[in-house]
């Protein structure tokens, strides 16, 4: 049987729609492709020799295996909290949104798992909100925490914070029974502790970082838990690597997509929309964000070159954002590149009421279905930014199904890993968070770096002279 697709169409950014200010001609296409050809070729052979360890992930089996047996283990909880931030929460939350109802968490009869919550934050009114709704149902929950350098402080505090709350409720031993543990396989305080208490665990792996690892345990195993059917997303993903893999620019949607936002890059259109039309897609593009934005966004290149490189990803929701944002993407600067997903056949839809007071003028929607009013918006959004020349492509799903969604995933990793070759810059670090990191313990008592403490004072408190 042949699988669900998701398909890359990118005639809107062409010369022959937008014209030749703002649209890519053929040149600039065979420009492009000569440029990225060898790109690709180099990106296949670092991951022959184990350098982009992310695009191993879809073949793990026996993680596959290891998840699911822990997915079974913990089959009894009604309620599967993760706790992480950043690489260690955004796909789990964007899995969740894509391929569980909209109201799994408060509708029995819709949920095929234990309800899932990701707090992804330490804001402490929300936390503490939800410690008290989950304080009564501990019995009940099970906590994945999930850390690949198990230091990050936001995550540390969560973990703290239940731990604390487990032992006083249930007791020291309950921590077994309801922690899991994803972390690095050796390294780092989370591991260390998963080992001293014998917690469950799962493994980060090695040479994949936070914002790469959804289709690793991190994002496997809630997904699992939450009757995701993680096999099927492997596979979406494992097909998409034959894809991205292809030497020929053309026939490599990674490499075309990559290309063409580094050619706006290059010509002042430096931000990058990503707006779904489906409501399930929506926390991809949370995702993209982190994807886009922590792996281009650097200072220097690989020859050590100042360069203050990277777009700006920005999520937008369609239809949603036609009535906020639409209006400056038509009118404002022409400094955006549109990149919309789509869904061809959505798995439940609705046919828009009829009613006896409906005023005649609205009959134009009387029985018709609510995918072709939303599809309908995404076309019209789409020739209403290429009426003024705003460059778009389309990432339209056939369904959104694990299969499909492991596809996007990986063509976006793919698309990200050949764009910082494009930039030529290394799009696998972070090193401009780690000075918020280590502000962050100096501020907290909790660093031994004298000097930053110092630096940091001024900012401790607010300067009267500049209060309004
Ligand atoms: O992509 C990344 O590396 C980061 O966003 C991390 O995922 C994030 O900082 C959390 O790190 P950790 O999983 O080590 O707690």
């Amino acid at each position: 049987m042949k699988q669900q697709q998701v398909k890359f169409y990118y005639k809107n950014v062409t010369a022959e729609i937008l014209g030749s200010e703002h649209g890519i001609t053929k040149e600039q296409f065979n420009q492009l492709a000569q440029k990225t050809e060898p790109l690709i070729e180099q990106l296949n052979a670092d991951r022959k020799v184990g350098k982009v360890r992310y695009r191993d992930l879809p073949y793990q089996k026996d993680t596959v295996e290891k998840v699911k047996q822990v997915a079974d283990k913990f089959g009894w909880c009604e309620n599967f909290v993760v706790l992480g931030i950043g690489g260690s929460a955004l796909g789990n939350i964007a899995l969740q949104t894509a391929l569980n109802p909209y109201m799994y968490n408060l509708d029995d009869k819709q949920r095929k798992g234990p309800r899932l919550f990701v707090l992804d934050n330490v804001d402490p009114q929300q936390i503490s909100s939800f410690l008290g709704w989950i304080e009564g149902r501990l019995d009940k929950t099970v906590f994945n925490v999930i850390s690949k350098s198990g230091r990050t402080s936001e995550t540390a505090a969560q973990f703290l914070t239940v731990c604390g709350m487990l032992e006083q409720k249930l007791g020291k031993d309950s921590l077994k029974k309801h922690i899991i543990a994803t972390t690095d396989l050796k390294e780092g305080t989370l591991r260390k502790t998963a080992d001293r208490l014998g917690l469950v665990s799962l493994d980060v792996p090695d040479g994949v970082g936070g914002r790469f690892s959804v289709l690793s345990a991190v994002g496997l195993l809630s997904a699992a838990v939450c009757g995701i059917d993680i096999e099927q997303l492997l596979a979406g993903a494992a097909e998409m690597d034959k894809k991205v893999s292809q030497q020929s620019f053309y026939q490599n949607p990674a490499a075309v997509n990559a290309a063409i936002n580094w050619h706006y890059y290059n010509r002042g259109k430096r931000i990058s929309v990503m707006m779904p039309y489906s409501f399930a897609l929506k926390d991809f593009a949370d995702w993209f964000r982190q994807l886009w934005a922590e792996s281009l966004g650097k200072a220097k290149d690989l020859s050590g070159r100042m360069v203050s490189v990277g777009p700006t990803p920005v999520k937008a929701l369609g239809a949603t954002d036609q009535h906020s944002q639409v209006q400056l993407y038509r009118e404002g600067p022409n400094d955006k590149m549109f990149t919309f997903l789509a869904v061809e056949d959505f798995e439940k839809d609705v046919q828009i009421g009829s009613s006896s007071v409906t005023a005649p003028q609205l009959g134009y929607l009387v029985n018709q279905k609510m995918s072709r009013l939303l599809n309908s918006e995404k076309i019209a959004t789409e020739y209403a930014l290429a009426a003024n020349q705003r460059p778009s492509v389309t990432v339209a799903f056939e369904k959104i199904c694990p299969y499909t969604v492991g596809q996007f995933i990986y063509l976006f990793e793919v698309s990200t890993s050949i764009a910082g070759l494009l930039f030529g810059i290394d799009a696998y670090n972070q090193p401009a968070v780690e000075l918020g990191k280590d502000a962050t313990l100096a501020l907290m008592g909790g660093g031994d770096d004298a000097k930053l403490a110092e630096k940091i004072k001024p900012f401790m408190e607010m300067d009267n002279r500049f209060i309004i």
